[in-house]
């Protein structure tokens, strides 16, 4: 789908240094260990681009295509993010850049046509589309094999199930940032406030399941659960997923837990997260502000892309299950 990661990868690069806690908020008591996202997306990227390099080697460029409709500067910009990126992990990158009147059947006859292009790994449509278009529709008829973003139908199944396939991007990227930092979360509780579709509701299936890097005892809160807080102040790892800003506060949080800020809402192109800064008073660690769960949304979409191609061409050659994730 691609909505946009707050603190996108080109926009909030590996700055913070876990040795200034400062930094998370700018708050001189700041106590928590920061846990950025950049370092994470580094070492995936590295990855892909390893595993970018082999596919090249054997005759295959790796190719991720996107998909927008409209002149939003913003999803343009993106798009011009993810295509840098793409070029600089060696990945072919096709674009269609369909006008803001376009009607839904334009916007599935583009899908389509990457669907049937056998040389097209990864697909993404850009989120939003103009008000007139069913964003969700247009998400289903993206092949779930070039689901980059892992929010197809039968991907959120696949994941339900505990089949492999293409993650959602920002839940995979939590579970990545607290394996690359360190903390266990095996045996844990985890606490999410928030159950949308983008994040909350997959990624407490992700952390739920039986894999020394998940293994959780998971919780989400919600707006039907009036008292949220009595659950957010005992979790281990609480993460915000809400899109309210502010809406976690210190007395939200249990001293020294693990704090990660998924949630976020745009004014503008001012970024406000549902972490509030003082927070970093009160956790042990905590994302930053900027440069935090957005980095490892990005390098996420990149390792899905990579693995599509790895999985297309495995069965192109006849070897490997084409349903199986790299
Ligand atoms: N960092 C990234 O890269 C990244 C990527 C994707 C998404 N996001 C952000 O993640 C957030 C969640 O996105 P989403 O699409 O998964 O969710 P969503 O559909 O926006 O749903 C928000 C959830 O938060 C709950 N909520 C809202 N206000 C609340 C309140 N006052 N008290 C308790 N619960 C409240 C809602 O409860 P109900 O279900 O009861 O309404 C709902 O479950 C958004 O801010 C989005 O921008 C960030």
């Amino acid at each position: 789908m691609s909505q946009p990661p707050h603190g996108d990868a080109a926009s909030a690069p590996a700055s913070s240094s876990p040795s200034d806690p400062s930094e998370a908020s700018g708050d001189a008591a700041a106590t928590a260990r920061l846990l950025p996202g950049g370092p994470v997306a580094e070492r995936i990227l590295a990855e892909v681009a390893e595993r970018v390099a082999a596919l090249i080697r054997r005759g295959v460029t790796p190719a991720l295509a996107t998909v927008l409709v409209g002149d939003d500067d913003a999803s343009a910009g993106y798009i011009r993010i993810k295509q840098r990126q793409a070029a600089e992990l060696g990945f072919a990158s096709p674009h269609a850049h369909l006008p803001a009147d376009a009607t839904q059947a334009d916007l599935h006859a583009v899908i389509e046509s990457f669907n049937a292009d056998p040389a097209v790994h990864g697909l993404l449509v850009q989120y939003p589309v103009p008000a007139h278009l069913d964003y969700d529709r247009a998400l289903m008829a993206v092949d779930p094999d070039k689901d980059v973003d892992g929010m197809h139908p039968l991907n959120m199944g696949r994941l339900a199930l505990g089949l492999p396939g293409p993650l959602p991007c920002t839940p995979a990227g939590i579970e990545e940032l607290l394996a690359h930092h360190g903390i266990p979360v095996s045996g844990r509780e985890v606490v999410i406030l928030g159950r949308g579709a983008t994040l909350g509701r997959p990624l407490a299936i992700l952390l739920g399941q039986k894999r020394p890097t998940a293994n959780a005892a998971v919780t989400v809160v919600h707006t039907g659960v009036p008292d949220w807080p009595r659950y957010t102040r005992r979790a281990d790892i609480l993460v915000a997923a809400a899109g309210v800003p502010g809406i976690i506060r210190p007395e939200h949080v249990k001293p020294g837990a693990v704090v990660i800020g998924g949630g976020v809402r745009y004014a503008g192109r001012r970024l406000l997260p549902d972490v509030d800064e003082s927070c970093a008073r009160v956790a042990g660690a905590i994302t930053p502000r900027v440069g935090g769960v957005g980095p490892t949304t990005v390098a996420m979409l990149f390792r899905n892309a990579v693995a599509a191609a790895e999985r297309a061409t495995a069965a192109a050659n006849g070897s490997g299950d084409p349903t199986v994730s790299g």
